[in-house]
């Protein structure tokens, strides 16, 4: 089969869906790979690199895209609404899609359906151990994580670690991280290796000894938890009267940290609020949240995607697509991922044939198929193929 990769059109996007350590891998199995020039530029993989590898560079857009039978994506569909329009325009009803794609979104998913095009959402994947080395999301959130304590560390007008100097002691900035998934795990875990003193909290309290086996402390509060994992292991939604609670419950712990980092997710809804401007208020001077929920609302009510602010003497970040600031990991990453999906779908021997619809990971992340947005938490008419 031939796979194409275009570069990524998405604003600051530097990732891109294959890396040349991963072409062989695809080409020893009978598969040609098609990169548009300059693909993997902004994320360290010049054109050279693909060459060597047996890619082929090719220069015309419309002939990566449209010529190939699986399309590779960082970012398409939902997830590059405005300038991946573009290229809806050169995708069929015989091709596969693989990426991002923002399937939540459902006028940009409709669109997408209506090319035809097979797609397979990287955020739709079930974590099932089966699938983890198919885990996009789990692999980008790591690496947001860990960056956003970078980022945190970097605006904070304070040490990480406990100092003793000559000129005094200086004491260690206490960070809380409120979510303790894969990002937040990640992210007590780079605090803790720059010396602060790192405390998490997370609903579902089966997590307190992974967030201890990164030598965080884990707070509880005397919250009904019971019920807070579904069957897939995510958090489910509580509903705004246990976020109430849940607020005057953190309120002091909040209160005592120089940064906060929020990552509390439920999946396919907008993030709770779980940090008040009360709250805020009754933080240090000079003190850090960073609110890696901004993309989906936010963890606190100060934030703005994309943005920082200023409020009540804290600075409040809320990145976005964090993961494309670390392009060299990343890709590698995705680049992982995105082929053992594909291997998983098309059977390890350049094989045409999708696999078994009834297979977990084939329906899990069956986004669109022949004109129709399919997959049961998406489910809506979404037009004739075009
Ligand atoms: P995850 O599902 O592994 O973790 C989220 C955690 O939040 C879960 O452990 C869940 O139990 C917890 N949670 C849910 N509701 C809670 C509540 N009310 N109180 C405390 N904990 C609660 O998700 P993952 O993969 O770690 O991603 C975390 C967040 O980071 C997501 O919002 C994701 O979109 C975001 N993210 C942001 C990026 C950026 O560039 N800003 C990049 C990658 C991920």
């Amino acid at each position: 089969m031939l796979i194409g990769i275009a570069r990524e059109t998405f604003p600051d996007e530097k990732r891109v869906a294959l890396v040349p350590a991963a072409v062989p891998m695809l080409v020893e199995r009978g598969h040609a790979v098609r990169i548009e020039t300059g693909a993997g530029l902004a994320a360290g993989y010049p054109d050279a690199a693909y060459r060597e590898q047996k890619a082929e560079i090719i220069t015309a857009r419309d002939a990566v895209v449209s010529a190939a039978d699986v399309v590779f994506a960082v970012r398409a569909g939902g997830a590059n609404p405005e300038r991946g329009a573009a290229d809806l325009g050169f995708l069929r009803p015989e091709q596969t899609l693989i990426g991002f794609l923002e399937p939540f979104d459902t006028d940009n998913a409709a669109a997408l359906a209506r090319t035809g095009v097979t797609a397979f959402a990287l955020e739709l994947i079930p974590r099932i151990s089966r699938a983890q080395s198919m885990d996009a999301l789990s692999s980008m959130a790591s690496l947001a994580g860990y960056k956003a304590v970078l980022l945190a560390a970097n605006a904070l007008p304070k040490l990480f670690p406990m100092m003793i100097t000559a000129a005094g002691s200086l004491s260690a900035a206490r960070v809380f991280v409120v979510g303790a998934g894969v990002a937040g795990l990640q992210a007590c875990a780079t605090a803790k290796r720059l010396g602060a003193v790192v405390s998490a909290y997370d609903v579902r309290p089966t997590v307190r000894e992974q967030v201890e086996s990164v030598g965080a402390r884990f707070v509880a509060f005397d919250l009904d938890t019971g019920d807070s994992e579904d069957a897939g292991g995510y958090a489910r939604d509580r509903g705004d009267d246990f976020y109430r609670r849940q607020q005057r419950a953190m309120a002091q712990v909040v209160a005592r940290q120089d940064v906060v980092i929020t990552t509390a997710a439920v999946p396919g809804k907008t993030a709770p609020v779980l940090i008040t401007e009360d709250m805020v208020r009754a933080m240090p001077p000079g003190s850090v949240l960073v609110d890696l929920a901004a993309e989906r609302g936010g963890n606190c009510s100060l934030t703005r995607p994309g943005e920082t602010v200023q409020a009540h003497g804290v600075t409040i970040l809320g990145p976005v697509n964090l993961p494309a600031a670390l392009p060299h990991h990343a890709s590698q990453m995705l680049s992982k991922n995105i082929t053992a999906l594909f291997l998983h779908l098309f059977g390890a021997e350049g094989g045409r044939k999708v696999r078994d619809a009834q297979d977990a990971i084939y329906k899990g992340a069956l986004m669109c198929t022949r004109g129709a947005v399919v997959h049961p938490m998406l489910l809506q008419p979404a037009g004739p193929v075009a």
